[in-house]
């Protein structure tokens, strides 16, 4: 076996500077902020983990397309340069570019009618989730039991005898069925192509007037076709390309935030089989995000966002990607933090609720944790658990340190752990966290905190 580390497979043409802050200036910046991790500058923070969408560093070909953007209103040569990649990649006949993923999320929910009516998934991300019931459909999430047990290989896929006894139940009322890919909020594990068949075959045996749409919210693709390339035996040997188009055959739609696999800073994807439902979406598309070669966004974004999806199934990428987020669970493991396993690509995440025994889940041990990472190192990780989702599902207490692209180096994920393994030595003195202020729905953003107790002091 090669025990050759396995590196960055880039150069770093452009630098941001980082500002290193002092404990005390936190201190003050995270009362300011009022215990919300989204409240603060981002100038203030050391390491952001916050999120791997929007995030990543693009390439030099990328900025290149940048400058040949076609900026014209209908028919834009960008537009068509975007329309072939996506089209090559997901052999999916109608694409719209809209400004980013919840917007293709919206315009699908809206087009729909979804008014009464149930949506079955392996997960659905919290943005999803809000479209989806701000037009009055129910979501149901119904994961696997023990997805984060570490024994299972592709935790992300949806449970077949709940989506049976789901089906069962509620038969014509169920409009869709979302299959995320890789399963962001069921700790970013990925989903078997066994699964997706699986599920694409209980749609198919439906009579068509019945069947729900089977929808890929496909963000993290080029991750979820390196799992399965990798850990899926029957899968081994077909290129990721293929094992992503297979993915992609399986469903009648799909949304992509670009900000993700597409390795962009803004940008989304709706694409459909249906001519119906293609000329639907377009009139909505042209009536809230714009005309139809453009979507949401500049022609130089289109640009990107080809080049994008191109690079991202680059073999020795994945394989680095993978490596960082590996190495980065190891190093948090080595201090003591249960960690989510097998790590995902994007993110790792640590399992809060277990590391600080002593809080309950409506004591938010993730925001508490997150809080501590960033008092004590100037770290911006995410609370995945009771403060994103509420009290009432039944959710591990997950702390999310998500990884952008190209963006951060080994010794960067070095000072992370280091950071980790100071917390870990207090843990068991982090506070409780009390919610002062919240809005009606997705209150992770901006609701206002406080801790019950004092944190405790870093240095
Ligand atoms: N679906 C999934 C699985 C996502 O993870 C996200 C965004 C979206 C849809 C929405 O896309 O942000 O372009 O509108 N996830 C980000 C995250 C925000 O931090 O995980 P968007």
């Amino acid at each position: 076996m090669n025990q050759r580390p396995i590196i960055e497979p880039f150069r770093i043409k452009v630098v941001e500077p980082i500002r290193i802050t002092t404990p005390s200036e936190r201190r003050r910046l995270l009362e300011a902020a009022r215990f919300n991790l989204f409240g603060l500058h981002a100038d203030d923070v050391i390491v952001d983990l916050l999120t791997d969408s929007g995030t990543g560093a693009m390439s030099a070909e990328q900025w290149a397309g940048i400058m040949r953007g076609d900026e014209s209103y209908a028919g834009a040569r960008s537009f068509y340069r975007f329309e072939s990649a996506v089209q090559e990649l997901t052999g999916m006949p109608r694409v719209f570019p809209t400004h980013q993923g919840r917007a293709a999320e919206r315009i699908l929910c809206d087009v729909l009618t979804l008014d009464g009516r149930v949506v079955l998934s392996n997960g659905l991300f919290d943005t999803t989730r809000a479209n989806i019931e701000a037009a009055g459909a129910l979501g149901l999430d119904l994961s696997l039991d023990d997805a984060l047990s570490g024994r299972r290989p592709f935790g992300g896929d949806i449970d077949l005898a709940k989506l049976d006894r789901a089906l069962a139940e509620h038969g014509d009322r169920v409009a869709m069925i979302v299959m995320t890919v890789t399963n962001n909020t069921v700790g970013g594990q990925a989903v078997s192509l066994a699964n997706l068949r699986a599920v694409a075959a209980r749609v198919r045996a439906m009579t068509p007037a019945k069947r729900p749409l089977l929808l890929l919210d496909a963000c993290r693709f080029a991750e979820n076709a390196y799992r399965i390339s990798r850990d899926e035996e029957a899968e081994g040997g077909r290129s990721l390309a293929e094992i992503a188009r297979a993915m992609f055959d399986l469903a009648d739609a799909f949304t992509m935030s670009a900000k993700k696999d597409a390795i962009v800073n803004m940008g989304g994807i709706l694409g459909v089989r249906d001519r119906e439902l293609a000329d639907a979406i377009r009139v909505d598309l042209i009536r809230t995000e714009g005309f139809p070669t453009y979507g949401g966004l500049a022609g130089r974004d289109l640009e990107a966002i080809a080049q994008g999806l191109h690079e991202v199934l680059d073999e020795s990428y994945l394989e680095y990607r993978f490596a960082a987020s590996r190495y980065l669970a190891r190093s948090l493991a080595a201090s003591g933090w249960p960690v989510v396993e097998p790590a995902a690509a994007h993110a790792v995440y640590v399992d809060a609720g277990r590391a600080l025994a002593h809080l309950d889940e409506g004591d938010l041990p993730g925001q508490s944790l997150a809080c501590a990472l960033y008092l004590a190192g100037g770290i911006r990780t995410c609370e995945i658990g009771a403060l994103m989702f509420g009290t009432a599902h039944e959710r591990r207490q997950l702390v999310r340190f998500a990884l952008p692209r190209r963006v951060y180096t080994q010794s960067h994920y070095d000072y992370v752990a280091e950071i980790g393994s100071e917390v870990a030595t207090v843990k068991d003195k982090l506070p409780a966290m009390r919610i002062l202020e919240e809005p009606q729905c997705l209150r992770h953003f901006t609701a206002a905190l406080a801790p019950a107790a004092p944190f405790p002091d870093f240095v």
